[in-house]
């Protein structure tokens, strides 16, 4: 095992080794502790410690989220640069404002609330279809349970219909796997064909939203078709936007899901005071984020001299905020490497922070929330069939097949929080 200096010397975020994979957090925490700001070899740096991270998400002046410069010579000409650089969240303001306020009106906590019955439902649904296999059945729980969640609440969100929902899964994992530090030829085409595709569904269903326009209240594609204040979105801001916001709340969220059913199962002590305790899975959903952060990098770039954790970065330093590296750091949280389902204060940045928080986290907690809760009533007793297969990536952090038993008890189980 190499020591924590030799870990944060070495570590490149362009030259991973294949058990950062698996576990990063040693070395996450070797950075902390001797490369807090650690620059890499092509000029970047790489920040692994709350505060920094959290004093560059404040300061957008400094610290801008456009990423013109960083994906030109990664994408090139092509339309994974064109989808990239036109969603809201790889923009600053005023593009970035515009969208983020059509989504944002869409996703209020009361618009979040009357969404509960219907995820219920879709929920108990997977549920029951899981249970009908069989107590002794093997049963993959990113498939067949915590990925066929999002696709359904996000697909409700645009108002995409169920029989075309289909495809929308494998065009998100090519378009965000894209965003990877590293990637293979192969991995570029499929996410450009990916983006292409995409663009062509999508023109089709705007052609029909805007011949049969949905209510503005809750359908986000219709607000977002109908712009705000006279002032509409142009034709490629609306089409990649619709791309960024149907992927955004995809993958993150099934592994939110997927990452807490694993966790609860390496740490016994903390399924059992849950199960005890269902009220606690609302603050439990909060440490399964900070824990196994969904989404571990972030990327800002200076736009001037700038300075972190007392270093100097010349104008124009791509930055990558380690969120799942903050999410451990011992001067936030104490014990960070504990699990601890009641963590309470638990101020996280999984969900980021400052002006591009996270538009859509309430409805990413409150899926996590139903999800977990009630899977647990349900199959209290579930435990893995076969190792966990995690997807060998270092921006989402999540599980490719998560195989189970659920193994469902004979006698009663507490009624968790979210009956309706
Ligand atoms: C566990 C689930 C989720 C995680 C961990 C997550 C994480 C994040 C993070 C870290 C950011 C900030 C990016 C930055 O500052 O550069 C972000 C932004 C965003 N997320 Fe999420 N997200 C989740 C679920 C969702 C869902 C369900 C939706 C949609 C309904 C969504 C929509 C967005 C949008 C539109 C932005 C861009 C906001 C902006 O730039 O102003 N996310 N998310």
């Amino acid at each position: 095992m190499p020591n924590d200096r030799a870990l944060a010397d070495d570590f490149d975020l362009k030259r991973l080794p294949a058990s950062f994979y698996d576990d990063p957090f040693p070395t996450y925490r070797a950075l902390r502790e001797h490369a807090p700001v650690k620059r890499m070899a092509d000029g970047s740096v790489f920040l692994s410690r709350y505060a920094d991270v959290v004093a560059v998400y404040k300061d957008t002046a400094t610290f801008s989220s456009d990423k013109h410069e960083e994906f030109g010579p990664k994408y090139g000409r092509s339309p994974l640069l064109e989808h990239h650089t036109t969603s809201l969240v790889f923009n600053d303001p005023p593009l970035h404002t515009r969208v983020r306020r059509l989504i944002a009106g869409a996703l209020t906590p009361r618009h979040i609330a009357a969404m509960e019955r219907r995820l219920i439902e879709r929920v108990d649904s997977l549920l029951d279809v899981m249970e009908a296999r069989g107590r002794d059945a093997e049963v993959d729980l990113i498939a067949g349970f915590a990925s066929a969640i999002p696709v359904e609440i996000i697909g409700n969100l645009l108002a995409v219909p169920n029989e075309e929902r289909a495809p929308l899964r494998d065009w998100s994992l090519a378009i965000l796997g894209a965003l990877e530090p590293t990637l293979t030829a192969e991995q570029l085409e499929l996410g450009n064909r990916a983006v292409r595709e995409f663009l062509v569904y999508l023109e089709g269903l705007v052609a029909r939203r805007r011949t049969e326009p949905g209510d503005p209240e809750v359908d986000v594609l219709t607000r977002l078709i109908e712009g705000e204040g006279g002032e509409k979105l142009a034709s490629a801001e609306l089409l990649h936007n619709c791309i960024f916001l149907l992927n955004a709340g995809h993958e993150t969220t099934t592994n939110l899901i997927g990452n807490g059913l694993a966790c609860l199962l390496d740490w016994p002590d903390e399924k059992a005071r849950l199960l005890a305790e269902p009220g606690l899975v609302r603050i439990a959903v909060e440490e399964f984020l900070r824990f196994e952060s969904s989404n571990q990098l972030g990327n800002r770039i200076t736009t001037g001299p700038a300075e972190i954790g007392g270093v100097v970065l010349q104008p124009r330093t791509q930055a990558t905020l380690g969120i799942g590296s903050a999410n451990r750091d011992p001067e936030q949280f104490p014990e960070p490497e504990r699990l601890d389902v009641g963590r309470t204060p638990n101020r996280h940045v999984a969900f980021g922070s400052g002006i591009h928080q996270c538009v859509g986290m309430g409805l990413a907690r409150l899926e996590g929330k139903v999800a977990i809760g009630r899977f647990l009533a349900r199959f209290p007793n579930y435990r893995l069939a076969a190792p966990a297969v995690r997807a060998r990536r270092a921006r989402f952090r999540g599980h490719v097949r998560l195989m189970a038993v659920l193994d469902p008890p004979t006698s009663t189980t507490t009624t968790p929080e979210t009956t309706p």
